[in-house]
């Protein structure tokens, strides 16, 4: 489902992530852990295609993740990222439907939020 093949990311010629490799199957539910600055949300955005490796691929249902589409990609992986959703109050439910919108058609797009 996911394989991570010899990833490397650098910033700034500073290395983040070396050779890292990864299988999840299908249905799996793992865990990522580790220090400060190890690199966990680097992998996560490199994951969900906000961000390119270095070197080495990831594919997610048997295509790399930098040829998949924004929308097709966003309705198979959903990623609630550290720095906070939004500058507003926002419940968990709301922030869970988040995740649907990429499936809404056109012109239900407009429509969605309960905003408090
Ligand atoms: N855009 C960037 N520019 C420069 N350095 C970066 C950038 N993004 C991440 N880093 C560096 O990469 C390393 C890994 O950062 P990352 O945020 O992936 O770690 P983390 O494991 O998620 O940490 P935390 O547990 O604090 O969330 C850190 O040393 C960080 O300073
Ligand atoms: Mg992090």
């Amino acid at each position: 489902m996911l394989e991570i093949i010899n990833v490397s990311k650098q910033v700034d010629g500073k290395p983040i992530l070396e050779n890292i490799n990864l299988n999840v199957q299908k249905g799996k539910c793992i865990g990522l852990i580790g220090p400060n600055g190890a690199g966990k949300s680097t992998i996560i955005k490199l994951i969900s295609a906000l961000e390119k490796p270095s070197s080495g691929q990831i594919n997610f249902m048997g295509k790399n993740v930098q040829g998949w589409s924004v929308k097709k990609l966003a309705k198979h992986m959903a990623v609630l990222t550290q720095e906070g959703l939004a500058p507003y109050p926002i419940t968990v439910y709301d922030s869970v439907l988040m995740g649907r919108y990429p499936h809404l058609g056109f012109f239900k797009g407009k429509v969605s939020m309960t905003m408090i």
